[in-house]
């Protein structure tokens, strides 16, 4: 019961930007790796508060509160809520970096000719959580990089003033995106690297509580 008395707030799945009632932009997140790293703390004696994006997963452990999200926006404002109350925020939602300008109220109809549809940046989450950090609260981020995976990460780290950054790939195999597995390195912000090999997220969602 080594977190017991801390406040975790842990974001986990995608978003899905509205398009029309019926379309979405979304990504493959399936909130795996985030609901086992919120199943790790409160088994582990945090209170917990997920909040999470559209996915097909359940709470196991009865004392996570959770909130469910649909756009980016959405969980922007669930995070800014809970964000202050935190000893502890976890960010390995896969926020969308853009959503559409308009979102349809009727469905799109097609009319034979290209549909163009313009996207403008959402705002980072994590971004506005590091820049809001209260003393002695702990933020964590994911990185998902395809290249210059390190230098990569690095820069995100210093980027939103975060504590430490998880680092996955989706070019290593049973990795990231949909598997019950992922390969992490974590960087710290003293700049210490420790590298992980393939894991199942729940082995993982315990690493980073061992780090911590
Ligand atoms: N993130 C966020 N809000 C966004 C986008 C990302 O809070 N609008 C968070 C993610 O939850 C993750 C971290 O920022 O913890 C890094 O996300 P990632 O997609 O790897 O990078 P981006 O910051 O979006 O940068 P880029 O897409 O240019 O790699």
């Amino acid at each position: 019961m080594i977190f017991k008395g801390k406040n975790v707030l842990v974001t986990a799945g995608p978003t899905h930007e509205a398009i029309d009632p019926i379309r979405f932009i979304g990504n493959h997140s399936s909130g795996k790796m985030g609901f086992a790293i919120a199943e790790a703390f409160a088994n582990a004696g945090a209170k917990v508060k997920l909040i999470s994006g559209p996915v097909c997963l359940n709470t196991k452990n009865t004392s996570i509160s959770r909130t469910d999200v649909t756009s980016a926006k959405q969980m922007y404002d669930a995070c800014l809520k809970y964000a202050p109350q935190s000893d502890i925020i976890v960010m390995s939602a896969a926020v969308a970096d853009f959503t559409p300008l308009k979102t349809s109220k009727q469905k799109i109809k097609k009319t034979g000719k290209n549909l163009i549809i313009k996207l403008v940046p959402t705002k980072d989450i994590l971004a506005e959580l590091g820049k809001r950090k209260k003393k002695n609260q702990i933020i964590i981020g994911f990185a998902l990089e395809t290249e210059n995976e390190i230098s990569n990460a690095k820069k995100k780290l210093k980027i939103k003033n975060l504590d430490y950054i998880i680092l996955n790939s989706p070019n290593d195999r049973n990795s990231a995106f949909r598997y019950d597995t992922n390969k992490i390195t974590i960087i710290s912000k003293k700049g210490k690297i420790v590298k992980f090999g393939l894991k199942t997220k729940t082995e993982v969602a315990h690493e980073i509580l061992k780090i911590l």
